[in-house]
């Protein structure tokens, strides 16, 4: 992984992902790429940028070209709710990008890296401890995506040898990018809300159990993966990793011990609730750890703390 082309790089993890990478790997190695560009932007202003729409496999593959990377890295999706939402804007955003993204590694010989997700798994699955093989019938649009991703990835490996590499990443935590349209994104919330109001009102009902993992833990795995020795991979598309299973009193809790007088109420929103319900209460990753190392760093604790100063920090200069 020498020069890597980026899709979706102001995103969630996309915004972290390549200031990570352009440290470890260097500036000018690092072509970021988004549908639009924000002005005043780490992500523009410290390295190239390109403005993609992944759904136009022609440019892809020209900036792969030119840009002459030996790696993909695609990134650019619709989350949970926002594709149970639009189903068929998700099916070709997510699907379309995915394969135009693909063809450019093949066509390039790339190597590829692209996440699924715990949306990945469905109500017929396994819920506690999910295994890395398991069944696989998600109920959601998104699910749909992941799965169908996961397997396209695989074709591209045993059918055309590119060198396709992913993880079922859990529920991202961050205080640098806000997720959007996320299932998860109350864990995310409930951190600003807590600084600002000192009260959060959560989406997501007591007692729902879902992975979850800070994002510095989240792009150690990505370089990880992608740095790992092939021949230890058994798996390939996609690797369970998780750092914690919690529900939402886990987290007040953990922030109560910084702001104790933080309040958490209820007010369930049925159509997030519903792809929460149908989602693993917690993932197994040993496989990841067998394999190639996955581990991960920040637990609740560890992460809370880390997270609320870092949100403090940045809300305060907002401020100034
Ligand atoms: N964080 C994602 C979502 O909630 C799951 O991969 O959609």
């Amino acid at each position: 992984m020498k020069k890597i082309l980026v899709t979706g790089a102001l995103g969630q993890i996309g915004s972290e992902l390549i200031m990570k990478l352009r440290e470890v790997y260097g500036a000018d190695q690092v072509v970021a790429t988004d549908i639009r560009k924000k002005e005043a932007d780490p992500v523009v202003d410290s390295g190239p940028f390109e403005i993609l729409d992944v759904t136009d496999g022609n440019r892809m593959f020209e900036l792969a070209k030119t840009h002459q990377v030996d790696t993909i890295m695609h990134l650019a999706a619709l989350l949970s709710a926002t594709a149970e939402a639009k189903p068929l804007l998700a099916w070709n955003l997510n699907m379309g990008g995915l394969v135009n993204a693909l063809e450019a590694a093949r066509e390039l010989n790339c190597q590829f890296f692209t996440p699924s997700s715990i949306g990945a798994f469905g109500p017929s699955t396994p819920k506690d401890n999910t295994p890395q093989d398991t069944i696989q019938r998600p109920t959601t649009m998104y699910g749909v995506n992941k799965v169908s991703g996961e397997l396209l990835c695989d074709y591209y490996y045993q059918k055309f040898g590119v060198d396709t590499r992913g993880v079922r990443f859990p529920g991202l935590i961050s205080y640098v990018a806000p997720p959007g349209g996320g299932t998860t994104d109350y864990a995310v919330d409930i951190y600003y809300k807590a600084i600002l109001d000192g009260a959060y009102t959560s989406y997501i009902g007591k007692g729902t159990y879902m992975d979850m993992m800070y994002m510095p833990d989240a792009l150690n795995a990505i370089i990880a993966l992608m740095e790992a020795d092939p021949s230890k991979l058994i798996h390939r598309n996609a690797f369970n990793v998780t750092a914690m299973s919690i529900e939402p009193e886990d987290v007040a809790a953990a922030i109560r011990k910084h702001i104790p007088t933080f309040a958490l109420s209820y007010d369930v929103d049925p159509v997030r609730q519903a792809i929460a319900d149908s989602w693993p209460n917690s993932i197994d990753a040993t496989a990841a750890m067998n394999e190639w190392g996955f581990k991960a760093e920040f637990d609740l604790e560890k992460m809370t703390e880390d997270m609320l100063t870092k949100l403090r920090g940045k809300l305060l200069q907002q401020v100034g």
